[in-house]
């Protein structure tokens, strides 16, 4: 079972256009099932779930979809916090939250912070991020430590710039799956995904709920995860003569 499972929950749009829905309702019928997804992936004993709610290029939308995509998040946050508290969900956000609109962004850190005590299932969700802006900016923190004199430069390995990335204590993801059939990383995740395998789901995200989930982690256990290593030393088979 992977560990840390990401998610780029994409085709609500298409979903919507489909059946004729405005595109907001394709992003509220794709936020039910990030629930149930939730669910699921704590029955299964998966750690972390992190999903991509809201890219660093997503504001490039209309302007109408970037507010409504806001109001739902915040209704989602109020309408569930309960049963995520109930479930021991540890909820984390990854991404420049400074940027978020107010009614958004509060009642988001409170229930961060709530919820720091949680050890069951770690919920990370992704909010104005964007994995390049993230190493830009972890870059930016130790170019100011090594100017101050906290840090030599070449003190500076993978462990020290993982450790200034907003997903800094976090395990790095085992498996991504992507909605909508499309095959793209979509600037999540990037340096963290190095060795994460990659699950394409033809469905669009409304349509994604448990079974897909279950193909998707029989997918991921059919794989040989090799980090670099020989087939034969991953199978702990002796090399050959
Ligand atoms: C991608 O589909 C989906 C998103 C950009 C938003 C995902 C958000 C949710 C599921 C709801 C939770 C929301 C928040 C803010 C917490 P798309 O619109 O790119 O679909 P398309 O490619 O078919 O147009």
């Amino acid at each position: 079972m992977p560990r840390h499972v990401g998610i780029i929950m994409d085709g609500n749009g298409r979903w919507a256009a489909a059946r004729g829905l405005p595109r907001l309702e394709g992003h509220r019928r794709g936020a039910e099932r990030l629930f149930e997804v939730i669910d699921a992936c704590i029955d299964l004993g998966i750690g972390t779930l992190t999903v991509f709610a809201f890219s660093a290029e997503n504001w490039k939308r209309p302007q109408e979809e970037v507010s409504g995509l806001f109001k739902l998040g915040e209704w989602l946050l109020r309408a569930h916090l309960s049963r995520l508290h109930r479930r021991k969900v540890r909820l984390r956000v990854i991404g420049d939250v400074a940027s978020l609109p107010d009614f958004a962004r509060g009642p988001l850190l409170e229930a961060v912070e709530a919820s720091a005590g949680h050890d069951a299932f770690t919920l990370v969700v992704a909010l104005n991020y964007g994995a390049r802006q993230e190493a830009a900016q972890a870059a930016r923190k130790l170019a100011e430590e090594v100017v101050a004199g906290r840090l030599r430069a070449e003190q500076i390995d993978w462990t020290v710039l993982e450790s200034r990335l907003d997903t800094a204590g976090q395990p790095d993801p085992d498996l991504i799956i992507r909605t909508s059939g499309e095959f793209r990383l979509s600037n999540f995740l990037l340096l963290q995904s190095a060795y994460a395998e990659i699950h394409i789901a033809k469905e669009y995200w409304p349509d994604f709920g448990r079974p897909q989930l279950e193909a998707a982690l029989d997918d991921y256990r059919s794989r040989e995860r090799r980090f670099g290593m020989t087939g034969q030393q991953v199978q702990g088979a002796p090399p050959a003569p």
